[in-house]
């Protein structure tokens, strides 16, 4: 296993839209670990390929607090897909480990179903609600190149890019000790 570099915003591979996996073997397995490894040296929790700089269509994922149901608390989803989600929305601080240090409030859908392979191809599917549903949406946006700030009030993006500007990816203040929304 291996730690792999996170790309920060203005890495123009995180605008990219990611390609299908079309081969269920040990490099994708291999990918599917060290980008888990990865995430949890950074305590996120979720991490896009994109934000390794592999345009393929997978993430992985954790979470202390989303075993609610009994079901599996961290995840490979390969080729990801959101079949359904809710009318109903839900508001709450997001971030993401490619802005480190920046947090805004992001209108979601409450609950998103997901359908995906597991990396083995195996079909799986997920409803994620509430801190789940989000990480699924970030995360399946990584892979079309869409990034949470796309997503801010408009006053809150400005915000965003100036602070970007002024360097503060590159020194983000102390991160809170919390379970990260960052993704
Ligand atoms: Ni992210």
């Amino acid at each position: 296993m291996a730690l792999l570099p996170i790309r920060i915003f203005g890495d123009p591979v995180l605008r990219e839209r990611a390609a299908p996996v079309t081969a269920f073997d040990d490099p994708l397995r291999r990918l599917a670990d060290d980008m888990l490894e990865t995430l949890r040296a950074a305590r996120g929790g979720a991490l896009a390929a994109n934000q390794v700089g592999v345009l393929r269509r997978l993430f992985v994922w954790e979470s202390a607090t989303a075993d609610v149901t009994g079901e599996p608390w961290s995840g490979a989803y390969v080729n990801p897909e959101i079949v359904e989600t809710s009318e109903e929305t839900q508001e709450g601080d997001e971030g993401c480990l490619s802005f480190p240090g920046l947090f805004y409030p992001t209108t979601r859908p409450l609950r998103a179903r997901v359908r995906a392979y597991d990396v083995y191809g195996e079909p799986l599917e997920r409803v994620g609600e509430g801190y789940l549903a989000r990480l699924f949406l970030h995360e399946i946006d990584h892979l079309n190149g869409i990034l949470f700030i796309d997503h801010l009030a408009r006053h809150d993006r400005k915000e965003a890019m100036r602070r970007i500007r002024a360097g503060e990816l590159e020194h983000p203040p102390e991160e809170l000790d919390v379970e990260g929304p960052a993704a």
